[in-house]
């Protein structure tokens, strides 16, 4: 395989992939050399990807204190929906995102502070598949006061108070994570033209399908959690609800036996918490006829108990179930036989 194209080699050595742990006597060599391909990449997420955490995270510290010294704009909310869990917030400027754990979840979150961090630890660690975003976990981030929005010092106050305080002119954060900014699914369906909005539909099928491979089930399918990158590749953010293909049970909807539980509102049956229902994916999510219509076309089986049972079946089997960084065939962009950049199924 040769690739010849930025944008290819960017995504191979992207923040959605696990980190390359090639053994390098002297990885600065290593990242001029890639710099050189990647002109784009920031220094901080070439050190993360050759499996440098610490040096890409001290780094990222520096690329955020330069680009404070240059910049005047205010941190705000990201954009979108509010988490229940964290409270996301960016500059403008800079694109990358802060997530701070919230000190309290409401009660529809059954979690606990430390399954959250357990959560991200797991993702951390485990096959990212190119379909993960890569969160930096950060100690102790110090951030002038003064570019901080009113609105987000409200809410930092209220909700966070247990892990930012202030020390003079700055906003100590005990802990948070950092990770590249996308644009909200949620959002670019609902502002970008028809054929990206088709496109990053079934880019976001393929997304689940691909963490699938990878034994990952992504638990929270909702547009919000994912994010579209500069290559339009669909990523997921939100980790709180994630977890092993593996360890869930994936139940067919029962049929109700009378009508009596049939004209009930509510679920009439009992639900375990890590019961998911496959044929219910889609009535949560604000699609378009056509674009409801592409995704079954494309990902149906995706729809079915029977596809994440097999799966199980062959994840616990030990089959090797590879998810590419790249397409295993170029075809050559002007020719008629079909967009390279489709969705390839396995
Ligand atoms: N990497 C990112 N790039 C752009 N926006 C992001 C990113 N991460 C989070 N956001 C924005 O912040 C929102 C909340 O983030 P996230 O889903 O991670 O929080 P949460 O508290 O776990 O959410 P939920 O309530 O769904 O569990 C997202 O829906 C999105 O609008
Ligand atoms: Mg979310």
């Amino acid at each position: 395989m040769v690739m010849l194209d930025e944008d290819d080699v960017s995504i191979v050595f992207g923040f959605a992939r696990s980190y390359f742990h090639a053994d390098l006597e002297r990885v600065v060599e290593a990242v001029v050399f890639l710099r050189r391909l990647l002109p784009r990449k920031p220094l901080s997420e070439l050190f993360t990807v050759l499996g440098r955490a610490r040096q890409g995270k001290t780094e990222r510290y520096r690329e955020l204190a330069r680009h404070l010294a240059s910049s005047d704009d205010l941190f705000a909310h990201a954009r979108g929906e509010r988490g229940l869990v964290m409270i996301c917030f960016t500059l403008p400027s800079l694109d990358v995102v802060f997530k701070l754990i919230r000190d309290r979840f409401p009660p529809v979150k059954n979690i606990l502070r430390q399954d959250v961090l357990d959560k991200y630890q797991f993702v951390f660690r485990h096959d990212r598949a190119g379909r993960l975003v890569d969160a930096q976990e950060f100690k102790r981030v110090r951030l002038p006061r003064a570019r901080f929005a009113p609105a987000l010092l409200e809410e930092l106050a209220a909700e966070a108070a247990e892990s930012v305080h202030e020390d003079g002119d700055d906003l100590v954060f005990d802990h948070m994570y950092i990770e590249r900014r996308m644009v909200p699914l949620n959002i670019l369906l609902r502002e970008a033209d028809e054929a990206t909005a088709l496109r990053a539909v079934l880019d976001y099928g393929q997304a689940i399908r691909d963490l699938a491979l990878s034994n990952v089930f992504a638990g929270d399918l909702l547009l919000k959690n994912f994010g579209v990158t500069r290559h339009g590749r669909v990523i997921f953010y939100d980790y709180d609800e994630l977890c092993r293909v593996t360890d869930c049970r994936f139940r067919d909807v029962p049929q109700a036996s009378n009508d009596e539980d049939e004209m009930r509102g509510e679920t009439w049956f009992y639900v375990a918490d890590n019961d998911v229902f496959p044929e219910t994916f889609l009535n949560f999510l604000a699609f378009t006829d056509a674009q409801r219509e592409a995704f079954l076309r494309a990902h149906g089986d995706l729809l079915t108990a029977d596809f994440w049972r097999g799966l199980q079946r062959r994840l616990r089997a030990g089959d090797l179930l590879e998810v590419l960084p790249y397409q295993p065939r170029r075809i050559h962009a002007a020719s008629s036989l079909g967009d390279p950049d489709a969705p390839d199924h396995r």
